[in-house]
């Protein structure tokens, strides 16, 4: 390939001292710097998260993202934070005459070539998209998608999906801290017999036992599957606690599976039957899911 294919990106005399110019050549974003008699050109994009350095500013001998403040030396492009990070330096020269700073064009063709692009500049913030996102704002690309499209993509509802949370969401084990009580009491041995059943209503007529003070909660038959609901059901009959029916009115094949049944009475009353609280070990009230309130109340 030809390497000398002057290409002129600026005029000299219309370049600021030390401030940051944009230039785009051959789809590759570049920025300009000029520092008394010399000029720098490099690759454009921050290289933490791609914005355009020509939006950055030069402290000293550094050039700095106006995002997150990365720094490049304005004479190497080496950042004297992180050395192993460094911007694209292109040949270019000075013409004063023509009153010109060139490029080498093949020279940034050849890069462009070996790092393509993906910017968009034509649609809508496309020159400033985020192409890199972070773990810690996942939720940018799902923002800019919003900001370009409305909801045209999703439909009217926006984004929907099955109740649930991901398990990367959910709470670990190690997020919850139990106070132990080595202070008060000795601690017994692992293999140390210990009761964990639980009487619900001891003065009731018909007091709920469960083994373990936990219990299968309400999620209702259409938020889970049948088979699903019959599962758990079986799993909390084994673990000796109870399931509780969900909003979405009674599952036959659930309630049989289980001993301990909670049958729920929630704000939209859906499968609600006043009859069927004979049949059950126990009602499960639920004032109210906005805030989760989990006033789920019981009466044996
Ligand atoms: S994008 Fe430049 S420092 Fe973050």
């Amino acid at each position: 390939m030809n390497k000398n294919l002057k290409v002129k990106i600026a005029k000299w005399s219309e370049l600021e001292n030390k401030k940051p110019a944009y230039a785009l050549y051959a789809n590759v974003d570049l920025v300009i710097i000029k520092n008394g008699e010399e000029v720098s050109v490099f690759y454009g994009r921050c290289l933490h998260r791609g914005a355009l350095l020509a939006d950055g500013y030069v402290d000293g001998d550094n050039l700095i993202c106006g995002l997150h403040f990365g720094d490049y030396r304005i004479d190497s492009g080496v950042s004297e934070y992180n050395n192993a990070e460094k911007l694209q330096k292109f040949t270019s020269w000075v013409d004063k005459e023509a009153d010109a700073v060139y490029v080498d064009g093949n020279e940034i063709i050849e890069w462009q070539e070996k790092h393509p692009q993906p910017y968009k500049r034509d649609e809508y913030l496309g020159l400033y998209a985020d192409i890199h996102g972070t773990e810690e704002e996942p939720f940018n690309g799902y923002i800019r998608h919003l900001a370009k499209n409305g909801l045209s993509k999703w439909g009217h509802h926006g984004k929907t999906s099955s109740m649930g949370v991901p398990l990367t969401k959910l709470p670990k084990w190690e997020d919850i801290q139990i106070v132990t009580a080595q202070l008060a009491r000795k601690p017994l041995q692992d293999d140390a017999p210990v009761e964990t059943g639980l009487v619900i209503g001891p003065k009731a007529r018909k007091p709920l036992k469960l083994k373990i003070p936990i219990f299968v909660s309400d999620m209702s038959f259409g938020a889970l599957s049948e088979e699903a609901k019959t599962a758990l059901s079986k799993g909390a009959e084994l673990a000796g606690t109870g399931i509780c029916s969900g909003e979405g009115g009674m599952l036959p094949e659930e309630k049989e599976n289980n001993s301990r049944y909670f049958y729920e009475l929630a704000s939209g009353k859906f499968g609600w039957d006043i009859e069927k609280v004979k049949d059950v070990q126990a009602f499960h009230f639920k004032a109210g899911q906005g805030a989760k309130t989990g006033t789920g109340g019981h009466l044996p």
